[in-house]
């Protein structure tokens, strides 16, 4: 046997098994990043077995790579490994998924770069700018609705509703849909918790329904933009032209998929974690209260970092290759552990502390430097600096009362309830 094959029969050094969904990601956030430290010290690259889900391949498997420095590497070098042969998590997406998640995220140049460039017209420094007021007030009305209470769940009360209305706003779907988008988001990317599947249904039909219902609120509301034309972004897409090029309903359609769900599961599990965070680290709080307005930007980086609600992506070699010293053969599935790289002592001083005023602080929580790097960037850490200065000033000791109740998954580091309790009435 080659080293090479020893390391592909899942015999890695550590035993520690990334594919264990039940077992090692259930396990107390400290003890998967003591796991991940051990295998960025003494195996970087690990290979593993495809973990359980309906798409599995049971020949299959993927390398796990830990380190920032070859997780920085691959991003930099998306020609060979490509984001647009497969799928952007383990399993190969099913045929019949494509029609609704084969969007950008999930191509390579020239197609993405084609996509990009289309809806990067609603992401302008001008349309967020007017953006800015709508998540001010967002916020302050999702505070108002709790402030008198005292106590709430901080996911379903606080830090879904802010996302969930700002990207709704944003694409121009109306307020009697958000409930909708909410619980079919959900199911998308929680599908693999049995606390997001209704009952009686399978994982498969649940998530192609959610979706199907997605895509058809977003094909009307294009059909109804390309006669009538609002200042929201979907009549900035159905009527946008770039070299004679306009989105197709699909492509809207599948669009917006990706936008409900990397818009709205991601910020509002950092704004969950960032409360958790808080609670844990009192004196960080106070740090943070110290100085609101100064220390808000470099402790939202921070929240990202530790949160990482992204923990990893798929990329797929289009060649024989080597990252960080480890032969890959063409079509090797390799997951980014953005989660990992986040907590590498190699670039983070004592990587597990929350630090507040960490600077630098180069994660990689949006993505590495590359083509996918994330659309919303710029959206998310406005939406959670408004939600956090809201937060900070107007309910200071907002502390969670229990711990997170964590999504059951490898992909998304979610939690499905939060409770905090805080001084009621606050300040108003
Ligand atoms: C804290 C919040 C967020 C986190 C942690 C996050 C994380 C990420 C990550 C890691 C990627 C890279 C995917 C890859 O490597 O292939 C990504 C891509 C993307 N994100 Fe975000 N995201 C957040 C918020 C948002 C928001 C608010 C939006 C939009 C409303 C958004 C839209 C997108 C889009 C469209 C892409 C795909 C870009 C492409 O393929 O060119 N994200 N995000």
């Amino acid at each position: 046997m080659t080293p090479t094959d020893v390391t592909r029969s899942g015999r890695g050094v550590t035993g520690i098994d990334l594919s264990d969904l039940d077992g090692f990601w259930a396990a107390p956030i400290p003890a998967r990043a003591a796991a991940f430290a051990e295998l960025r010290a003494r195996d970087p690259l690990s290979f593993h077995p495809e973990p359980d889900s309906p798409w599995r391949d049971p020949d299959g498997g993927f390398h796990a790579v830990t380190r920032l420095d070859d997780v920085l590497a691959a991003s930099r070098a998306p020609q060979v490994f490509c984001s647009g042969r497969g799928s952007t998590s383990i399993p190969d997406m099913p045929a019949e998924f494509v029609e609704f998640f084969g969007s950008m995220i999930g191509m390579d140049d020239p197609r993405h770069a084609r996509l990009r460039r289309i809806v990067s017209r609603g992401f302008t420094p001008r349309r967020l700018a007017r953006l800015t007021e709508d998540v001010a007030a967002t916020a302050r009305r999702i505070v108002d609705e709790v402030i008198d209470r005292g106590e709430c769940d901080a996911v379903t009360d606080i830090a879904a509703r802010l996302p969930m209305t700002i990207v709704c706003d944003l694409m121009g779907v109306p307020a009697s849909q958000y409930d909708f988008v909410f619980d079919a988001s959900n199911v998308v990317l929680g599908a693999g918790d049995p606390d997001y599947v209704p009952e009686g249904s399978d994982i498969v039909t649940a998530i192609l329904t959610a979706a199907g219902g997605l895509a058809e609120l977003m094909r009307d509301l294009g059909a109804k933009r390309a006669q009538d034309p609002t200042d929201d972004v979907t009549s900035a897409l159905v009527n946008a032209e770039i070299d004679g090029e306009r989105l197709t309903p699909d492509e809207l359609a599948s669009f917006f998929i990706l936008l409900v769900v990397a818009g709205n599961e991601t910020t509002r599990n950092a704004i969950s974690w960032g409360l958790h965070l808080l609670t844990e680290n009192p004196d960080q709080r106070d740090v943070w209260l110290a100085d609101v307005d100064g220390v808000t930007p470099t402790a939202v980086d921070e929240i990202v970092r530790l949160a990482s609600p992204v923990i990893f992506m798929r990329r797929t070699c289009t060649q024989d290759t080597e990252l960080g010293g480890t032969a890959m053969r063409e079509g090797d599935k390799v997951a980014l552990f953005y989660w990992a790289a986040n907590r590498d002592p190699a670039h983070f001083t004592d990587p597990d502390r929350f630090d507040v005023r960490r600077d630098p602080n180069p994660h990689v929580g949006f993505g590495g430097p590359g083509p996918h790097f994330c659309l919303g960037a710029h959206l998310a850490r406005r939406e959670m600096s408004v939600m956090f200065r809201e937060l900070l000033t107007r309910v200071p000791d907002i502390h969670t009362t229990a711990p997170p109740s964590r999504l059951r998954s490898m992909f998304i580091n979610g939690v499905k309830a939060l409770p905090v309790a805080f001084t009621a009435g606050g300040v108003r």
